[in-house]
Formats: structure tokens, sequence, C-alpha cells
């Protein structure tokens, strides 16, 4: 093979790479996305207790993109640990979690146009008078879910006792328990237990202002550049249709 035709080769492979889906589908002979959700996040995700479906502010979120992009939605509840890896084995198209768009995580996998902005904030039992901010836990537990960004916050402060979590439901029964100090998890997850959650409401309370500003977005395999396409224009259209904002609102967030 001469170098041109060595080249074109390489152009062609690299445009196919660039616009097809992991399954090799451009974006428009895509029908049906299979989304992973680990539903143990409310109100973002959780079980419905009635119907036992994937129920929350992403469940209708990626629904409502799914109707504006035309394509059909399954969610699949995955567990957070193990999320990430089934993603780049192909078991699922995208996951919509809660998912923090960080520079790391960028490494590896593309992100969607951001949906909500929801930082890390403290929650503490709501007889504590002594925390305020989360320099006052030093010396102290604090819980946050394993590989989280409020997982990664406490470990900037080497004096704070780390207690992690496959799921945040276990640290906040801890924390009701007494075998933790404090909990570091996303505001809105922060504000439906201290608020909502029927077994906790009147336990806890939030201190301080919000330790982070972070950004939710899908997540897909990187590279996957169709269905990334069907994802944003899903997203655009209930940002411009104001969808997106009245969901915000039916969920408090
Ligand atoms: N926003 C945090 C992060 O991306 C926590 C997300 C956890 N989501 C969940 N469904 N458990 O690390």
């Amino acid at each position: 093979m001469n170098m041109l035709r060595f080249t074109g080769l390489v152009l062609i492979i690299a445009l196919a790479m660039v616009s097809c889906g992991p399954q090799g589908k451009p974006a428009e002979k895509i029908t049906k996305l299979v989304i992973a959700s680990d539903a143990t996040f409310p109100p973002m995700e959780f079980i419905d207790p009635t119907t036992k479906n994937v129920a929350g502010f992403d469940a209708d979120l990626i629904k409502a993109v799914g109707d504006a992009a035309g394509v059909q939605i399954e969610i699949v509840n995955t567990a957070w640990d193990g999320i990430f890896a089934s993603l780049e084995a192909g078991r699922f198209d995208a996951i919509i979690s809660s998912v923090t768009i960080t520079e790391e995580r960028k490494v590896t996998y593309d992100f969607s146009d951001p949906y909500v902005n929801a930082g890390q904030v403290v929650v503490v039992p709501v007889a504590d008078n002594v925390t305020t901010a989360i320099s006052d836990l030093k010396g102290k537990k604090a819980g946050a879910q394993m590989g989280t960004t409020g997982d990664l916050e406490i470990a900037k402060y080497s004096e704070i006792e780390k207690k992690t979590y496959e799921d945040i439901g276990l640290a906040f029964a801890d924390l009701a328990a007494g075998r933790l100090d404090s909990i570091v998890v996303d505001a809105p997850v922060a504000a439906n237990y201290v608020l909502m959650a029927p077994d906790f409401s009147g336990k806890f309370k939030t201190v301080g202002t919000p330790l982070t500003s972070e950004f939710y977005g899908i997540v897909v395999k990187k590279g996957n550049a169709a269905v990334l396409e069907i994802l944003n224009r899903g997203l655009s259209s209930l940002k411009s249709s104001g969808k997106l904002d009245l969901l915000k609102q039916k969920w408090n967030l």
C-alpha cells in the first residue's frame, strides 16, 4: 500500500470512530439507549417503592431527553461501585447518576453538557453545636459514599477520620446511630435526608456553605460521539423549552 492510500485509510477509520457509537452505529441509526443509574441517591435516583422502577430527577430527565431526541430509554439500576467499569465494558450506553464532571474523570470518559449544579455539603446530627464547617471535624469521623466527590473532599483533611460506604443510606443510618459525626454529600441528597427521609426527618442538619461547586453530566464511553450527540440534542431542547427548570422545581433542586 502506498503512503497516500494508507493515510486515506487512517482518515476513514478515524472519521468512523468519531461519528459512531460503541455498536458502531451513527446517531441517526440509534433508536434505543440503555442507561445505568445507582438508585440509592434520593431525590436524584431511587427505587420507587410501589413500581420498583428507578425514579427521581435523573430518571425524569433522561426519559425527557429520550422523548426530545426521539430515542427509547431503558434505565438499569447499577451499583455505584463498578458502574464506570461496566460502561467501559459496553454493558450500557451511558450513566445518569448525579455524576460530577471532574477533570480526572474527563480523562477517561466523555460528559454531556452540564445539567445541574450541586456542591458538597456537611450534614451533622441536629444537636451538634460544635460543627460549623468541615474544619471542625478534625479528630472526628466523617462518612461518604465510596469513590464519590464527597469521599475526595474528606480526603483533603488528613486529620478527619474518613469512613466510606457502598451507598449513602448506610452512612445516614450510621450517623443516626451515633457511629459517625458527619457526612459529606451532594446538596440535593443532603436536603432530602435532612427534610424528607421519613426515618430521619428532624434528626440532621446541614452546616456551613457548600464546600464545592459541582456540575452533573451524563457519562458516555470515551469517544462515543454518536450517543453524546443524542444526549446533548435532548438536553439543549429541554433547556430551551423550560422543561429542565420545571423538573428542577418538581424535585426541589
Ligand atoms: N456527585 C457525586 C460524584 O459524582 C456523587 C454521585 C453519586 N451518585 C449516586 N447515584 N450514588 O462523585
